[in-house]
């Protein structure tokens, strides 16, 4: 990213990492779906001061703003957005062309951790009837990438971090 670059960070929690990266780039804007959330992440700026950060409530599920950005990041996000093509087409939307997608997500792995993973997603459905979870609906890595790609995306990084189950880690170039 580049000192000069207007990001779009969504999903940001608390803004920890917003914080880190703001004084990096030009303007940052940091948005979750909860205003808690939002709160909290702007009781932390007060504190740090950091002009060019804003926080601001905003759903990907259901949202997109008219605003381009030179970059977009998604930090342990997209597994929790029911319609993925939808959020993605709308972070598209959102972005420059030639801007980054920059995305970290989980999915599942074929080990033995992956196959555990598979075994707890399959109670989500249970807890959500009962109040006890938000939705989550986690894919493979494949199946992440082809999404991306049908995008016309060219991917510039990619890897596991950690590995297992895999944070995809993803930096994808919207086509100029
Ligand atoms: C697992 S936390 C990740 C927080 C931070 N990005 C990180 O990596 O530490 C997921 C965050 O996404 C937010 N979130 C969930 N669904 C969302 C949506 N549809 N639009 C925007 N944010 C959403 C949650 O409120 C939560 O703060």
């Amino acid at each position: 990213m580049l000192q000069t670059d207007q990001v779009l960070e969504l999903g940001c929690g608390t803004g920890s990492t917003a914080l880190v990266l703001a004084p990096c780039v030009g303007a940052y804007l940091g948005t979750d779906l909860s205003d808690e959330m939002i709160a909290i992440a702007r009781e932390k700026n007060a504190a740090e001061g950091i002009a060019h950060l804003r926080f601001d409530t905003f759903d990907l599920g259901a949202h997109q703003m008219d605003q381009q950005f030179d970059a977009i990041l998604a930090f342990n996000l997209l597994h929790l957005v029911p319609d993925l093509n939808a959020a993605l087409r709308r972070i598209d939307h959102m972005l420059k062309p030639g801007g980054v997608f920059i995305s970290k997500t989980i999915c599942y792995s074929s080990d033995w951790r992956g196959i555990a993973l598979r075994a707890i997603m399959a109670v989500v459905p249970i807890l959500r009837a009962f109040g006890k979870a938000p939705y989550a609906k986690i894919t493979t890595i494949p199946d992440l990438h082809s999404r991306i790609d049908a995008l016309g995306y060219e991917v510039l990084e990619q890897g596991n971090h950690p590995a297992s189950p895999p944070r995809r880690y993803i930096v994808a170039r919207k086509p100029v």
